[in-house]
Formats: structure tokens, sequence, C-alpha cells
């Protein structure tokens, strides 16, 4: 699905430079290039502090214990996303509250957020999936009226712009409470292990953060709270650091991918190419064709004997998931998710697509749809 040896091999005396820098400089944890990388993405962002931490779900999860939520609040996120979101609200002892997307979009409902609302809601999770913002202005408007927090889950889409009504830009992740992203290898800025972080303006909540993610000190050896033990490598913010520098070209090229590919299926009636939502940059993450009419374990079988990968982002509606199986959900509460569980494809991209590899993925996709 992505080819990161090739993008790799574009930047390696760079990136290889930096690796042995800081091998050789022995500051392997919390050295210099992690503040580095953080003031960095400070900047990028144009958020007033980053965090850097092991991984998006500890992001996730640190945030949420920063900001005191209590066993049994509740925390409204979608029920089509991937796992973590859920599990980290769950692992808290907190309530998921799950709440159906947009079928064009694939992003948060605000009317069904709105409709979820109860008292012991603190929380909402929009999920910028598959590399575009959920409606922020809606659901901002929603979470000042009712005073929630808002908990920016920016894995998928970091790099996005996102333009509200009232004409302010800002980055995905920077316009809720806190913005929480991940790293891994494969995400639009992926480091070469896991990684991931937390971005907020709110001076207060930084602090907590940063004390929750060491193990609850800000004094060495004074525990003020129970925390935990989450930090991003020196190696990897060494890493991150240079892919910084490239994300927005890495953006340009994924958004060529999928021009192609919405050129290549538009008018065809057995698929719906992914919606572009105006107010959002869609920094392609994922794309991921909706099937109509075609059989989408025939198409990934036809794929793969020509050698292309083709994914199902995903398989399973979280409330229809074994571990968070709940008597609240049953199967048909959640129409649009089940929709797209049953017939969304995803198919490669990343930045280093040939045109050549594009026609021949493309050619074979419309070749089974004629056929099929
Ligand atoms: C939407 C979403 N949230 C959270 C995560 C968790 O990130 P990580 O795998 O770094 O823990 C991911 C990444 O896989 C993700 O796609």
């Amino acid at each position: 699905m992505v080819d990161l040896v090739s993008q790799y091999e574009k930047i390696q005396p760079e990136i290889d430079k930096a690796v042995l820098d800081v091998i050789r400089s022995s500051a392997y944890i919390n050295g210099p290039e992690v503040k580095a990388f953080q003031a960095d993405l400070e900047s990028y962002l144009g958020v007033k502090h980053v965090v850097p931490c092991a991984n998006g779900t500890d992001a996730l999860q640190i945030t949420m214990m920063a900001l005191g939520f209590q066993p049994g609040d509740e925390v409204i996120t979608a029920s089509f996303t991937y796992v973590a979101t859920a599990e980290v609200i769950a692992l808290l002892k907190l309530k998921p509250v799950l709440v159906d997307v947009n079928p064009e979009t694939f992003t948060l409902d605000p009317k069904a957020v709105e409709a979820a609302i109860t008292a012991r809601t603190v929380a909402i999770v929009p999920v910028h999936l598959f590399g575009q913002c959920a409606d922020m202005d809606a659901i901002m408007e929603i979470a000042k009226r009712k005073k929630l927090f808002v908990i920016e889950d920016v894995a998928q889409a970091i790099g996005a712009d996102y333009r509200s009504k009232d004409g302010t830009v800002k980055k995905a992740g920077t316009i809720g409470t806190a913005g929480c992203t991940s790293f891994f290898p494969s995400k639009n800025l992926g480091c070469y292990g896991d990684g991931g972080a937390i971005f907020t303006d709110d001076e207060a909540l930084a602090k907590k953060i940063r004390m929750i993610a060491n193990h609850g000190q800000s004094v060495l050896y004074y525990h003020d709270e129970v925390g935990v033990n989450s930090r991003l490598d020196s190696i990897q913010a060494a890493i991150l650091r240079i892919k910084l520098r490239h994300l927005d070209e890495y953006a340009k090229a994924r958004i060529r991918v999928a021009d192609y590919y919405d050129r290549a299926f538009a008018g065809n009636a057995k698929v719906v190419t992914p919606k572009r939502n105006s107010q959002s940059d869609h920094v392609f993450h994922q794309y991921t064709l909706i099937l109509k009419h075609a059989d989408r374990n025939k198409l990934r079988e036809f794929l793969a004997g020509k050698n292309i990968p083709a994914m199902i982002y995903y398989p399973v509606p979280l409330h229809l998931q074994k571990a968070y199986r709940d008597t609240r959900y049953r199967e048909g509460d959640f129409p649009v998710t089940e929709m797209l569980c049953s017939s969304v494809i995803s198919l490669p991209i990343h930045t280093e697509m040939q045109e050549e590899t594009l026609k021949y993925i493309t050619e074979s996709v419309l070749e089974f749809l004629t056929t099929n």
C-alpha cells in the first residue's frame, strides 16, 4: 500500500547523517533532537505546545488523563474509525459513546453528536479520517454551547488545513482543546518506528500532559499524578525533523495520485470516489472507494492476482467488535458505518507512485468492474 523505501532513498543522505549524529551523541532519550522537532512542529502547525510521546494511542490516552476525566464520564466518538480512539476511552473506564458518520466524508455526523450528549458527556473526539477534517465548525459550536472538550484525532490528517466559515484557517489538530497524532511509519508524517504527539494552545494542559507522559513527575522523582512512560526517541525525532520539511510536498504527491484515481473512475456507476469537503484539505492518507453492485472480496482477489494490494479500512464497525459489544448497541444502529464497513476498499496511495503504476492499477480495477 505504501513505498517507504523509495521515499527514504530520496532523502537518504540527510536521514543517515541525522541518525548517526544521534547515535554518536548518545542523547537517545529526550535529547536535543526531540526538543528541536517539538519546536519545528509547533511552528509548522502554528500551535503553542507540542508534546511528543510514544505513539498515537498514548497521545489520546494521556490527553484524556490530563483532562481529568473520571470513570463513567462519556466520550463521544465515531463508530467508523480505527480502534485506538475507542480503546483508550474504554481503558480509562470512561464510556465510549459511538455515533454514526457522514456517508460522504466518513467523519462524525454533528447532528448525531448533539443527539448523543447527556449530563455525563465530557468530550467529543472527532476523527479526521483518511486525510480530511471532520465538520469542525459544527463540532466546535456544539462543544462551546455544551461546554465539552474536543480532542481531535489527527493521526490520518496531519498537515491538512481547515477553513472555518468565519475565515480562519487552522491546521488539523489545532482547532479543538487538543490534537493527537501518530507517527506510525505509513502515516503522512511517519517515522521509522513508533511515535506520536499531542498539540494544544492551553499552557496549563500542556504542562499536565508533559507531566503525565513522564510518570506524573515534573521534578525528577517527585510524582504528583499517576502517569505513564511515553517518549518519542531522539532517533525518531531526528528523522521526523527531516520528513516534516517534506510534509507539504508529500501531501501534494498524494493529492496527485487521488486526482489520477478520481479521473480514471469518474462516471463509473460501480464506484463512488472520495468526496472532498470544501472546508478541509484532503491529504489522502487513504484513497477509499465505496463499491456499488460489485463484490469487494472478488475485486480484492482479482487485484491480488495482479500483485496490487488493496485494504479494507475498516471491515467491522466498532459497535460490532467483540471487545466493544455493549447492550446499548445492536446491528443496524449505525447504518452509514455498517454500509461503509461492507462496501469500502482502499487502493495503494503514497508519495512515490509513478504514472505507470497508477495506469496499471486503474486499468485493472476498471477491467474487473466491466467484467463483473
Ligand atoms: C485514526 C487513528 N487514531 C489513532 C491511531 C493510533 O496511532 P498509533 O498506531 O501510533 O498508536 C491511529 C493509527 O494507527 C489512527 O489511524
